[in-house]
C-alpha cells in the first residue's frame, strides 16, 4: 500500500548513512510500490553539488548497497527523477530560502537529521524561522542521542523547542529489523509462551549481539562511546525490553513505549564485578587491534562488553539477564536465548537424564525461532532423555522470497512518513537507558578499569565466560 505524497529533506544527504542506507532503502521502497511516484527526495549539505551529480551519487550507491533487488526497466531513472539537492549551511544562511522554495503544500514533510547532534539545534531552529513546519512535518533523528544523561536531555528539550513529541522519530534501527518485530508477534501472538515467561518458569535470559566486524573508519567516534554507549544503551537495551515487558493494551507507539519505559525504570544497578569490558587484539597482521584501528595506543575504550542485570519487578525478580556485545568476535549472531527451568521432579529416575527447554530467537543472520525439547532416545536401550529442535527456520518456513526481509531503515522511513512512532524511542525511554548506563561508565572511570584484551576472532574475553560460569551457566551459541 503506498504512503501519501511526501518531501523528505536527508540533511547530511552525502554521508555514509544517506548513501549506505537512506538512499538504497527508499530506491527499494520504490521498486516494490510502496512509495508514492510524486514522492520527492532533497538531499541537503554543505558541499557545493546541483540536482544532477546528486542522482549519479546515488545511482552509484544504490549500485553498491541496494542489495541486487530487481525492478523493471527505467524505475531506477524514474526514482532518481524524485531526487533534488540542495547546498545549506546548517548554521548559516546559504540555502535555506532555496529549500524552503521547494516545498510543496498538503504533502508530508519529513527532515531526516542525518549529522553531528551538535547540528539539531540549528537545523529545528532554521526549520522554523523559514516557515516550513507545518502539522505535517516530522523529524528523525539518529543515533547517537547524546553521550549521557545531562546531553540526551539538553537534546531533548532543544528538539522540544520548536517540534512536539509526536513529531519526533528517534531511530534505534535494530527496532526496524523484521525479527526484532517477531518478538512482540512471538509474545503475543501466541498462548504458548506468554504463561511461562516469569521467573517461576525462566532461569534467565542471555541476549547477544555479536559483530565480526573492527570499527574500521568510525575509529574518532566510537573511541568516545565504546561498546557499552554504542550498543548497550540502545540496541541490547531495546532487545531487553521488547523480551521483558508486559504485554501493551495495544499496538500503539505509547502503550507499547510507556511498556518499555517500565522496563527500563525497573533495572537494577549494575555491580562492578557482574560486567566484563574488553578491548580485541590484532588478528595475524591481518586485521590490526582496537588501539591500531584508532589511533590511540592508551585507550581504555572497550569493543566487548559482558554484563548481568535483574529486573526488579513481579515478573522477573530472580532471573538473571545476561547482556554481551562486542566487535571483531568469532561470527556475526544476534541472538535471544530464553533458558527454562529444569521440571521440578525427573519421573525416569535422573540417570534418564534431565534436559531444560530453550527457546532460541535468532535475529540475524538465518533468521528464525528453535525451541529445544526433551524426548525419548529412540531405541530399545530403555528410557534415556535426549534434547531436539523443533526448528523454524523463517526462510524455510516461509519460502526465501517472503523471508528477503526489508532492511530496517527501509521500513522506518515508510513508518515516518505514515506517521507511526511505535518503532521509534520516546525521549523519556532515552534519558531512562542513560540514567541506567551513566553510573556504570562512572564507576569505571572512577575506577580507571582498563579493558581485558582479547583475541580477534573468538568469542570475547575469558572473563565474560567466567562471569556466568560462576552462576552455574553458560553462554549459548557463541562460545
Ligand atoms: C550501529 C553501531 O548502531 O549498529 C555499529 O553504531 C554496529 O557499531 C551496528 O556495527 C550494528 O548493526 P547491524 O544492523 O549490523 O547489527
Amino acid at each position: 500500500i503506498p504512503v501519501d505524497p511526501f518531501d523528505l529533506v536527508i540533511f547530511g544527504g552525502t554521508g555514509d548513512l544517506a548513501q549506505r542506507k537512506i538512499l538504497p532503502g527508499l530506491f527499494r521502497r520504490y521498486c516494490s510500490g510502496q512509495m508514492p511516484v510524486d514522492a520527492r527526495i532533497i538531499g541537503a549539505a554543505r558541499s557545493e553539488h546541483d540536482s544532477a551529480e546528486y542522482r549519479a551519487f546515488a545511482a552509484q550507491a544504490i549500485r553498491e548497497f541496494s542489495g541486487g533487488r530487481r525492478c523493471e526497466d527505467g524505475t531506477l531513472d524514474d526514482f532518481l527523477n524524485r531526487l533534488e539537492y540542495v547546498t545549506i549551511d546548517a548554521r548559516g544562511t546559504d540555502g535555506w530560502e532555496q529549500l524552503a522554495s521547494l516545498m510543496r503544500d498538503g504533502v508530508v514533510r519529513a527532515f531526516y537529521f542525518s549529522v553531528a547532534p551538535a547540528l539539531f539545534g540549528d537545523l529545528a531552529q532554521r526549520i522554523h524561522e523559514h516557515g516550513m513546519a507545518t502539522e505535517e512535518s516530522r523529524i528523525v533523528v539518529e543515533k547517537p542521542f547524546g553521550h549521557d544523561l545531562a546531553s540526551a536531555r539538553a537534546l531533548n528539550r532543544t528538539l522540544a523547542t520548536h517540534f512536539d513529541e509526536s513529531q519526533i522519530y528517534r531511530i534505534d534501527h535494530y527496532l526496524g529489523k523484521e525479527t526484532v518485530q517477531n518478538l512482540m508477534a512471538v509474545r503475543f501472538g501466541n498462548m504458548l509462551f506468554e504463561p511461562l515467561w516469569n521467573s517461576q518458569y525462566v532461569d534467565h535470559i542471555q541476549i547477544t549481539v555479536a559483530e565480526t566486524v573492527g570499527v574500521g573508519g568510525r575509529g574518532e567516534y566510537y573511541d568516545k562511546s565504546g561498546a557499552m554507549r554504542d550498543m548497550m544503551q540502545n540496541h541490547l537495551m531495546q532487545l531487553l525490553c521488547l523480551i521483558a515487558m508486559e504485554p501493551p493494551a495495544k499496538f500503539d507507539p505509547d502503550a507499547v513505549r510507556d511498556e518499555k519505559l517500565k522496563v527500563i525504570r525497573a533495572l537494577d544497578p549494575v555491580l562492578p564485578h557482574h560486567i566484563v569490558r574488553g578491548q580485541y587484539g590484532a588478528q595475524d597482521g591481518e586485521h590490526p587491534s582496537y588501539r591500531e584501528a584508532v589511533g590511540n595506543p592508551r585507550t581504555r575504550t572497550e569493543s566487548y562488553i559482558a554484563l548481568k542485570t535483574h529486573i526488579s519487578n513481579w515478573r522477573w525478580a530472580g532471573t538473571p539477564f545476561y547482556l554481551r556485545t562486542g566487535k571483531r568476535l568469532k561470527a556475526r549472531s544476534s541472538v535471544i536465548n530464553v533458558l527454562f527451568k529444569d521440571t521440578p521432579h525427573s519421573i525416569f529416575g535422573e540417570e534418564a537424564g534431565r534436559h531444560a527447554n530453550l527457546l532460541t530467537i535468532r535475529l540475524q543472520p538465518n533468521e528464525g525461532i528453535t525451541l529445544q525439547v526433551t524426548i525419548k532416545e529412540p531405541g530399545p536401550g530403555g528410557m534415556r532423555l535426549i534434547d531436539v529442535p523443533l526448528d523454524m527456520t523463517f526462510s524455510d518456513a516461509l519460502g526465501p522470497e517472503e523471508a528477503d526481509f526489508p532492511d530496517a531503515y527501509e521500513r522506518l522511513i515508510m513508518d515516518v512518513i505514515r506517521g507511526n512512532q511505535t518503532l521509534f524511542m520516546r525521549g523519556d525511554e532515552v534519558e531512562a537507558a542513560w540514567a541506567w548506563t551513566d553510573p556504570i561508565i562512572a564507576g569505571w572511570e572512577a575506577r580507571n578499569d582498563v579493558p581485558k584484551p582479547y583475541d580477534s576472532g573468538s568469542a570475547g574475553p575469558t572473563d565474560a565466560e567466567m562471569l556466568i560460569q560462576r552462576d552455574n551457566r553458560n553462554w549459548r551459541g557463541i562460545t
